[in-house]
């Protein structure tokens, strides 16, 4: 499990009922804070999209590194339980550097997206061909943190990369359906087509805003695995393993960006809002935007 230990002051008690911090460069980590508020409906969380910086996926280490330590301790200083990096980037260039930083336990979602990947293929069984293809930003699959994860966790699985940049933008412009997205999915995924994988991961908090047209470009035997959903998965069992989840029940029905999570961003709140908005069918109720540096 991607975490680090620090001493905290605080009783566990106290330590429990404080917020989950996540942050991503954009809207991208809207697919983890969803997958996180289904899972975990009594926590509260604060969310940070540096979009004044977005795309980190294009960025080198040095730069990478900086933005995600700014983004850790802009969080960290609001009293967080645990920090979780919505972004494979960051995940991928910056989380030793980070866990350094802050004293609280830090989740990525690298590890998770290839834990989840090789248990897809192991269900498999005798169907399997341990192919696992993973689709992230140029600068993911530069450092080839996957592959070194997948196969940590299974020697013999073959390991396909491919950086699809432009998703980025587009899954930023919600541009979900359009033919642009079809026609530059296709040419970007062809590869892994041939390869005939078992399992494609979502390599980049972004792409699962565009998975149906993922989906429908690689063919429905080829099962996504999404990082963010395998991610929420490992912070469960981080805060059930320290006894961390937030002993106060909330009362009544919990909607995504109810005025009980708080989201910053570095630029153009009223985008993002849009964006939120169509992905999550909500606007954040408390939205502002800040400047960090
Ligand atoms: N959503 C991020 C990731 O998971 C980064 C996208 C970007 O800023 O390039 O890699």
């Amino acid at each position: 499990m991607e975490n680090s230990n620090e001493q905290n002051p605080l009783n566990n008690q106290t330590k429990a009922s404080l917020p989950i911090g996540i942050f991503d460069s954009g809207v991208g980590g809207l697919t983890v804070y969803r997958a996180l508020h289904n899972r975990l409906p009594n926590e509260h969380f604060i969310y940070l999209g540096d979009t004044a910086r977005v795309p980190y996926g294009t960025k080198s280490l040095a730069t990478v590194e900086r933005y995600a330590i700014e983004n850790a301790e802009f969080l960290a200083s609001h009293g967080i339980k645990i920090l979780v990096v919505a972004c494979n980037t960051a995940s991928a260039l910056a989380l030793p550097k980070i866990r350094e930083k802050i004293g609280i336990d830090v989740v990525g979602v690298i590890g998770p997206g290839a834990r989840k990947a090789v248990a897809m293929t192991r269900d498999r069984q005798n169907e399997t061909n341990q192919k696992i293809a993973v689709i992230a930003t140029e600068a993911t699959v530069s450092s080839n943190a996957y592959a070194l994860s997948i196969h940590q966790a299974e020697e013999t699985a073959v390991v396909y990369q491919t950086a699809c940049p432009l998703f980025v933008p587009l899954a930023e412009e919600n541009w979900t359906k359009e033919p642009e997205t079809v026609s530059i999915a296709k040419k970007y995924l062809e590869k892994i087509k041939e390869f005939q994988p078992d399992a494609l991961v979502l390599g980049c908090t972004h792409y699962p805003i565009l998975r149906e047209v993922i989906q429908q470009t690689v063919g429905e035997n080829v099962t996504l695995i999404d990082s963010g959903e395998a991610c929420a998965e490992e912070v469960e069992q981080l805060l059930d393993f320290k006894e961390l989840k937030n002993p106060q029940k909330i009362e009544g029905e919990r909607t995504l960006c109810d005025d009980l999570d708080h989201f910053y961003v570095t630029d153009a709140a009223e985008r993002f809002a849009r964006v939120a908005e169509r992905f999550l069918g909500s606007q954040p109720a408390k939205l502002e935007a800040i400047e960090l540096y």
